[in-house]
């Protein structure tokens, strides 16, 4: 039977990361990936890289398409009911974003694991993982011809996404999963069309959020806050038009439009995991964590939970030293906690919520005038924003 030190279930942002810096450290791994490769290199996923995550990708090799054909921002623009207010993100912080989509983030790292001749396998369905609560462990998978197969592997990471069956394991017994459902839901397109500007507009109104962002010159992606409930029939191309004008032009700036060429409505969830491991069986990236899309903090956060993981792999299988495995949890909840917040706290200020009075409106307003009308306040945000520092530790 195949013997691998690491067996990861997902070829998502967590699973292909973590094979990659596993490499980088002489360790090899199997991924198994339920999609072909073509549809995980073209499902449409968020796209702001933080500061951590692009110096990642650079030092570890990965960095070069990103570096040209990202769009490398140094501030975001707020607008409040037509007042658009800028925070010079890279001024305040000294940190940049990219726009760079996940899908091509994903693109890179598949590539760069084929080219490394690492084992990564599509189309591949996991069907038994067993004994992560002893000396090793099993997984059984079939692949797309049917055939079966088994394997070992010291430690299993389960980086398979919101629906991980693994997790169950974990809070089925001493664990916790915490939940929060907001009550609205952004529904997004993607456009034919030139950029409204280089920068993204996070814009609200009376009747919501919409948000202005960018793909390429001749592509752009837009949200706008809708209901849980909406599908894409209940948003004709008049009334997205008409709602992102309303909500989000202001002096000097209207929404470009174009064709519209992609709708979908994307949930609104917060969830949190914890103890993030048991045995040889680690969780990570949003298989342990949920956050809504609002600050784009879902692949950064699983750069983050691989960050420990790797070392701590590491560690444990060159040095049989597993302390820093074991704090695996200890060092990973808490950073998800901040985004947790930040992602609620944009949410609350730039969403309407349904019912929502003459008052709350107002308050709302204020809030954001607050935050961005002091430079602590916008100190606050702009770090929040590109985020901290990747968690570094040596092998
Ligand atoms: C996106 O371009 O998909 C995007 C950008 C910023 C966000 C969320 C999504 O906060």
């Amino acid at each position: 039977m195949t013997h691998f030190p690491v067996a990861i279930i997902g070829a998502g942002p967590a699973g292909l990361t973590l094979a990659h810096l596993l490499h980088l450290q002489g360790i090899e791994s199997i991924v198994f990936e339920q999609r072909t490769r073509k549809e995980v290199e073209e499902t449409v996923r968020a796209g702001i890289l933080e500061q951590g995550t692009l110096n990642l990708m650079r030092e570890t090799g990965v960095g070069a398409r990103m570096e040209k054909e990202g769009d490398h921002d140094e501030a975001i623009d707020i607008s409040i009911n037509g007042e658009r207010i800028r925070v010079p993100l890279t001024e305040l912080t000294g940190h940049k974003v990219a726009i760079y989509p996940q899908h091509e983030y994903l693109k890179d790292f598949i590539a760069k694991r084929l080219e490394d001749g690492g084992e990564l396998l599509f189309s591949t369905t996991v069907y038994a993982v067993e004994g992560f609560d002893g000396e090793q462990v099993t997984v059984v998978y079939t692949e797309a011809d049917g055939s079966s197969t088994t394997i070992t592997a010291d430690y299993v990471i389960a980086a398979d996404g919101s629906n991980s069956p693994y997790r169950k394991i974990i809070t089925d017994g001493e664990g916790i999963r915490a939940r929060h459902e907001y009550p609205y839901a952004w529904f997004g397109i993607l456009v034919e069309a030139p950029k409204t500007q280089k920068e993204l507009i996070y814009a609200t109104h009376p009747e919501g959020f919409a948000l202005i962002s960018t793909r390429t010159d001749t592509v752009q992606r837009y949200y706008l806050q809708c209901d849980p409930n909406d599908t894409p029939e209940m948003w004709p191309d008049d009334r997205i038009w008409e709602q992102l004008h309303l909500r989000a032009d202001s002096p000097g700036i209207t929404v470009s439009e174009g064709k519209i060429f992609d709708k979908a409505v994307l949930r609104f969830r917060s969830a949190v995991t914890d103890p993030m491991q048991k045995g040889r069986l680690f969780l990570a990236g949003d298989a342990a964590h949920t956050v809504p899309p609002t600050g784009a903090k879902g692949l950064n956060l699983a750069v983050a939970d691989v960050s420990v993981l790797a070392p701590g792999l590491a560690r444990a299988i060159k040095n049989k030293n597993t302390t820093l495995l074991d704090e695996y949890t200890a060092l990973a909840v808490p950073r998800v906690w901040k985004a947790q917040h930040f992602s609620y706290w944009m949410s609350s200020m730039l969403h309407t919520v349904p019912g929502e009075d003459h008052f709350a409106t107002q308050r709302r307003f204020a809030e954001l005038r607050s935050v961005l009308g002091s430079e602590a306040g916008q100190r606050y945000l702009a770090e929040q924003y590109v985020g901290r520092d990747l968690p570094r530790f040596e092998v």
